[in-house]
């Protein structure tokens, strides 16, 4: 389930932005006493921010924001996707299934509009993800001492 996230959420936070595994390819985690302290106890809500919700507990994070700047002029000014789930959630799907309906609810928000991502392409996972999720590749580029992949998902025509 996607829903806006709420204080009981803190700790799925903390552990998702201090996992080391989950930030394998995205520069590091965040210290956990740093998160610890810092983290505010009611989360920022705002439209395009899900947790997503399996039987009642967050396992993952879903994001879709406009990038007023961007790095690369491809994606400046467009919505940008993003992803995070905690790895014992990896490997049934549920970061397709959580992405495809929050895309589903975009479309249905701002019909028409384009969404990019952007990864490193050695994210094995999230380059899979994406080509799922009808992402094409943009343009390859060379970031943060790594290959970086841009996508775009072209807007959903609706049928006649
Ligand atoms: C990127 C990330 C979200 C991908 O998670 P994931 O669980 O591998 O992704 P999916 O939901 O697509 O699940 C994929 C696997 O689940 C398995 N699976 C089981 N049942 C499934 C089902 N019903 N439908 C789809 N996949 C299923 C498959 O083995 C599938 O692997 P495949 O793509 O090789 O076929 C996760 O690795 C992550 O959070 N990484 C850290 C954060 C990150 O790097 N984010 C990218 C920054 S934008």
């Amino acid at each position: 389930m996607l829903r806006e996230p709420e204080a009981r959420d803190r700790a799925a936070f903390v552990e998702l932005l201090a996992s080391p595994k989950v930030h394998t390819y995205l520069g590091g985690p965040r210290p956990l006493d740093e998160l610890e302290r810092e983290m505010p106890g009611v989360p920022e809500r705002w439209p395009g921010s899900f947790v997503v919700d399996f039987d009642g507990a967050m396992i993952g994070q879903v994001l879709l924001r406009r990038a007023t700047e961007h790095r690369r002029p491809a994606a400046a000014g467009k919505v940008d996707l993003g992803y995070l789930f905690l790895p014992r959630a990896w490997g049934y799907g549920y970061a397709a299934e959580a992405c495809a309906a929050a895309l589903d609810w975009f479309d249905g928000v701002l019909p028409g509009e384009p969404v990019v991502l952007a990864t490193q392409t050695a994210n094995v996972r999230s380059m899979r993800l994406a080509a799922k999720l009808g992402f094409t590749e943009v343009e390859r580029f060379h970031a943060w001492d790594a290959e970086q992949w841009l996508g775009q998902r072209s807007p959903v025509t609706p049928s006649a």
